[in-house]
């Protein structure tokens, strides 16, 4: 099928790269001009495992091609817009979808089926759908939202657990062409409405976030009770009807998704009158993560960490990516340096850009060139970001170099015997590893497959 997507962003590149390897022809429209002509150039501008081989793969086999003008969307079955839905303060917003849609209806000359793919709030694809169709009655709607993890979007587009079709009574032809694009994939697809398809998507999210929020505040409750978090989440996670995946405790979540999502659903319900106390408790509780994670640490510690220096290992949101936004590991920075600490940081992707970021928001930390440099006359050393590499790192070479004795490990990544053997003491989320006696005993441990739908 010959498509066109709208929107050389993450979800559009995912999309369009993931549908090409799929046989169909893509022809990619982005109004930034240097961007597509990178993008030609096989420079492809975001991290993202095995989406560049997928690039290269559609530029070399010609099923992929770029353009920054709409005239390139004449003659597609259907156009995908997946263009942007954050402001500039992070919140939601549909003004980019909609010049996009309405852009569309009025070129008479480009397909009249048009595929929502941006994240919409409850009730916007409807009026959306209304508003173009007052512009030319021949357009159609779907909205087709996107499950995809950054790190992990090219595996997720193309083994997704299901793909959800919303639409209109009208829109039964672009339904079909829908079916046809994803039916290859072998997964179930499900139709439903315009509305109910956009609140699977805004609800699977804010569920996942409250899932993590959960897992938090036990670790939070677990450390006062003195059982150990890590078995509690294991022990749960064992139960079918709960499930282990997105339920482990960490500096709180971030990303450009969850934190906007959880602040922008509660909005939505206040405006229809809807009173949800659950929901609107996930952004305030992931907010204390960082703050309980560095109270937690002055109390190892014994004192205030005004005048501690702190090696703070990763910034960015989450491993195998260089996205910096709403990043937990930047809130631990923020905390850390509101108590008076210096901050040292490396991350293996962002340490420039996370200090860059932090300095604009007036937190000022310095860079390291190399993990272990954050070690150098450290009274403590947090972890925020999951970086494999930092579950190899050679604590008995970094240990004599610090001045303090703990590591506070948000992530649970550190070699906790290796760190314990070079005298250093390990707090996960709570659960404290002093070496020699330990104070808890080791969590269980469940074997998930990796890969498996179980494995975080
Ligand atoms: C999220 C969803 O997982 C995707 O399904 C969705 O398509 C995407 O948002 C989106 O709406 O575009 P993403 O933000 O890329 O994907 O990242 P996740 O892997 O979901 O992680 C989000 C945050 O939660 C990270 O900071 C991560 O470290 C944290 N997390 C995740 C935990 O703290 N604990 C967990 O058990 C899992």
């Amino acid at each position: 099928m010959l498509i066109s997507v709208i929107g050389a962003g993450y979800v559009g590149l995912v999309t369009a790269a993931c549908l090409a390897h799929l046989d169909n022809d893509v022809r990619v429209v982005d109004i930034d001009a240097a961007r597509v002509e990178r993008l030609r150039a096989g420079d492809v501008p975001i991290r993202e495992p095995g989406l560049d081989e997928l690039i290269h793969e559609g530029l070399a086999s010609g099923r992929l091609t770029f353009h920054s003008t709409q005239d390139a969307t004449h003659g597609s079955s259907l156009v995908i817009v997946a263009v942007g839905t954050l402001d500039r303060a992070g919140e939601w917003t549909v003004d980019l979808v909609q010049k996009a849609v309405t852009g569309l209806a009025n070129d008479a000359a480009a397909p009249r089926h048009l595929v929502i793919r941006s994240t919409l709030m409850p009730g916007t694809a409807v009026r959306l759908a209304g508003l173009v169709r007052d512009i030319d009655p021949r357009m159609r709607v779907c909205f087709n939202p996107e499950f995809t993890r950054e790190a992990n979007a090219v595996r997720d587009f193309l083994e997704p657990d299901r793909v959800v079709v919303g639409a209109g009574d009208d829109a039964a032809a672009l339904v079909a062409e829908l079916h046809q694009l994803y039916e290859p994939m072998g997964k179930p697809i499900m139709d439903t409405d315009l509305t109910s398809a956009e609140t699977i998507k805004l609800a699977s999210n804010v569920f996942l976030a409250a899932k993590i929020s959960f897992a938090n505040e036990l670790a939070r409750l677990c450390a006062a009770t003195g059982a150990d978090v890590h078995a509690v989440v294991d022990g749960m996670g064992l139960d079918a009807r709960i499930g282990r995946a997105f339920l482990s405790p960490g500096p709180g979540f971030g990303g450009s998704c969850f934190p906007s999502q959880v602040r922008a659903l509660p909005d939505l319900a206040a405006e229809y009158g809807v009173v949800t106390p659950l929901i609107a408790a996930v952004a305030p509780s992931n907010h204390e993560q960082a703050i309980w994670i560095v109270d937690r640490l002055e109390q190892v510690l014994g004192r205030s960490l005004a005048g501690a220096r702190v090696g703070l290992l990763g910034l960015t949101f989450k491993a195998g990516t260089d996205d910096l936004r709403e990043s937990p590991a930047l809130r631990l920075a923020e905390v850390l340096v509101g108590r008076g600490a210096q901050v040292t940081a490396f991350d293996p992707v962002a340490t420039q850009s996370g200090v860059d970021q932090l300095a604009r928001a007036g937190i000022s930390i310095r860079p390291a060139a190399a993990a272990p440099d954050v070690a150098v006359d450290a009274d403590a050393i947090v972890v925020g970001t999951e970086w494999p590499e930092f579950g190899r790192l050679d604590w008995a070479a970094m240990a004599p170099t610090m001045r303090g004795r703990v590591i506070a490990d948000a992530r649970r990544i550190v070699d906790r015997t290796a760190a314990n053997d070079a005298g250093l003491t390990v707090v996960t989320l709570g659960v404290e590893h002093a070496p020699g006696a330990r104070t808890t005993p080791e969590p269980v441990r469940v074997a998930v497959p990796v890969g498996s739908p179980a494995a975080v």
